[in-house]
């Protein structure tokens, strides 16, 4: 009896460590066709529009429409506003969405020279005399943690509603 517990008791330690595997095993091999390591994006040279469908429309959706019910507000038509305003320029860039994707520099400022275009999504929302957004310009603000951002938001969006205009994010109705 004593000797059927501890032979027992051995199996039960055994075979977990017996039934361990490694994960991804190191003799799984890639689908065939599917040979090639995976170019980051940060070097594939997408376009603007590819970027955006892949970093950013799973939030903010395809026309830049977001979601009040996921709390993203909405761009289109809206977005430029954010240029008028003192500090809106630099929160374009610091909002995580933005400084935490997997774009590098020089496509985070095309991608936002995209989004203000005129027949982009920001619209007539755009100021006047936009001045587009360079890479060095990007990689200057973009690693600035910005520690409250419902708070940097909503000062933005308090001088906005000093200068009159519509606040039209998609985030009050
Ligand atoms: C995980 C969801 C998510 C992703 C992905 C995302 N965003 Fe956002 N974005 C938000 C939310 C939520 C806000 C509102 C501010 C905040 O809470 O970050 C926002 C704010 C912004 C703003 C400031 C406008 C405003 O009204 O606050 C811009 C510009 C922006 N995002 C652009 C982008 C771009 C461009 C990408 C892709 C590179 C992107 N975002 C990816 C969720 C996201």
């Amino acid at each position: 009896m004593r000797r059927l517990l501890v032979a027992g008791l051995a199996c039960a330690l055994v075979v977990p460590t017996a039934m361990a595997r490694t994960i991804p095993s190191p003799n799984q091999r890639p689908a065939p066709g599917n040979e090639e390591p995976q170019t980051p994006i940060a070097e594939a040279g997408y376009s603007n529009h590819v970027n955006y469908e892949l970093q950013c429309a799973g939030c903010h959706l395809g026309d830049g429409m977001g979601s009040k019910a996921n709390d993203v507000p909405r761009m289109k038509d809206f977005v430029g506003n954010f240029l008028k305003v003192e500090g809106g320029r630099e929160f374009l860039i610091r909002v995580p969405g933005m400084s935490m994707s997997a774009l590098n520099d020089a496509q985070l400022a095309s991608l936002v020279n995209w989004l203000m275009r005129p027949d982009g999504m920001a619209g007539a929302s755009v100021p006047e005399h936009f001045k587009p957004f360079t890479r060095e310009e990007v990689a200057a603000v973009r690693h600035k943690a910005m520690l409250n951002l419902p708070g940097t938001r909503a000062k933005l969006i308090a001088q906005m509603r000093t200068q009159g205009i519509e606040i039209n994010d998609g985030m009050d109705d």
